[in-house]
């Protein structure tokens, strides 16, 4: 099979993480870039990629890289691309533009002047034009400007690889399902050694760790990946890597705990785990203070209120209850916190052993480990 150059994009903080799962799937030539890895693959690897990462957020295929003065130049690049090899004349298509440049400042006008750049190559060429469809396109390109370099890109994702298909129900605040994974990445937990998030929300972050000890590709739920519209698409491919995926499924044995003190909390998460398929983990409302740690060098993430709903004193001092409840009856564990609120993560009054900066949407958050001895 041909290989191609691919980038697969994530969030800030994630890079490595990201690109460990790259090589895990056997990707050659990894490289990290800002949010985003590039990497060299075949077609089952473009496949295997959205159907397994648990970090990346879309997987792109560059198709052009030039130099553009202005818009013109933009025009006149992207019309000069065989569009044919990737569309037909008859598919639908949409274009979205992200600049971060001096010469282009206007996205969306971006946006616009490649899509008539495309439509005009077909028109020259078929004397017709493909219609747009933002809905639901066959072909989705992405027009990356740094600077004067312009990178015509193919999504082969379609919707953000963080929609799993599994959270139809949110709880307050939920996390974006990539970053759940991330985290637990990151934590350096292993699957066999107990996990616990004690403040579960709708439960992404205890899903996504149960679906990595299942062994469970994150894909697996959903209906729809961009390249199935394909011209080229390889159903047979496609349907045999879906199998081999199905029946690498395996069961939890050891024990994974996710608490929270809100009743709907709970009956969400265990909604979205029915959804998700995850068995094995439970799920108990309980304040923090009073749950019992299950037995063993245990890992346990968790992303507890930021404080924005809270009276300063109030959140300033549940992290400090936080602190101490970890400190007296989690030893042995090591703890992992995500917050944006750094006043209060210091409350929490014990030694950091790593702290790592990570994006909850726009909020800049902290992603502190103590090692509960
Ligand atoms: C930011 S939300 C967690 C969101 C979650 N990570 C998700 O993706 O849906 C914080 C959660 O902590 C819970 N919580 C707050 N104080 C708690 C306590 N003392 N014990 C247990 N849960 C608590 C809240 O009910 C809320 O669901």
């Amino acid at each position: 099979m041909k290989k191609n150059a691919l980038l697969a994009t994530t969030l800030s903080g994630l890079e490595e993480v990201l690109e460990a799962e790259l090589k895990a799937l056997g990707a050659a030539q990894t490289e990290i870039h800002t949010r985003a890895v590039s990497f060299e693959g075949d077609t089952s690897l473009l496949y295997r990629a959205n159907l397994q990462l648990r970090t990346a957020l879309r997987i792109l295929i560059p198709v052009a890289r030039f130099e553009a003065e202005d818009e013109k130049a933009l025009y006149e690049g992207v019309r000069s691309i065989d569009w044919e090899q990737h569309m037909r004349v008859s598919d639908t298509f949409a274009v979205y533009a992200t600049v971060n440049s001096d010469q282009f400042t206007h996205s969306r006008y971006v946006a616009l002047r490649s899509k008539d750049a495309i439509a005009d190559f077909f028109r020259d060429k078929r004397g017709r034009r493909p219609n747009v469809d933002t809905r639901a396109p066959r072909l989705t390109v992405r027009i990356h400007i740094y600077k004067k370099e312009c990178t015509v890109l193919l999504d082969s994702s379609g919707d953000s690889l963080h929609m799993r298909g599994y959270r139809t129900e949110k709880g307050v605040a939920p996390l974006n399902e990539v970053l759940a994974a991330g985290m637990v990445r990151l934590s350096g937990w292993q699957p066999g050694q107990p996990f616990v998030d004690p403040m579960c929300g709708s439960g992404t972050i205890a899903i996504e760790a149960a679906m990595m000890a299942m062994n469970k590709a994150p894909g697996l739920l959903r209906e729809h990946f961009a390249f199935q519209g394909w011209k080229d698409f390889d159903r047979r491919l496609w349907d045999e890597l879906r199998e081999e995926a199905a029946s690498a499924v395996r069961a939890i044995d050891f024990e994974m705990l996710a608490a929270d003190k809100e009743p709907r909390a709970t009956s969400i998460t265990r909604q979205n785990m029915e959804r998700a398929g995850v068995q094995g983990v439970t799920v108990i409302r309980k304040l923090f203070r009073h749950l019992e740690p299950p037995q063993g060098n245990g890992t346990l993430v968790m992303n507890p209120p930021y404080g924005e709903r809270m009276k300063e004193k109030e959140i300033t001092d549940f992290y400090k209850m936080t602190g101490d409840c970890l400190k007296q009856e989690w030893k042995g564990y090591t703890a992992w916190i995500l917050s944006s609120n750094k006043d209060a993560l210091k409350r929490v009054g014990l030694r950091t052993s790593r702290k790592l900066t990570l994006f909850n949407g726009p909020l800049e958050c902290k992603f502190h480990c103590y090692e509960l001895y």
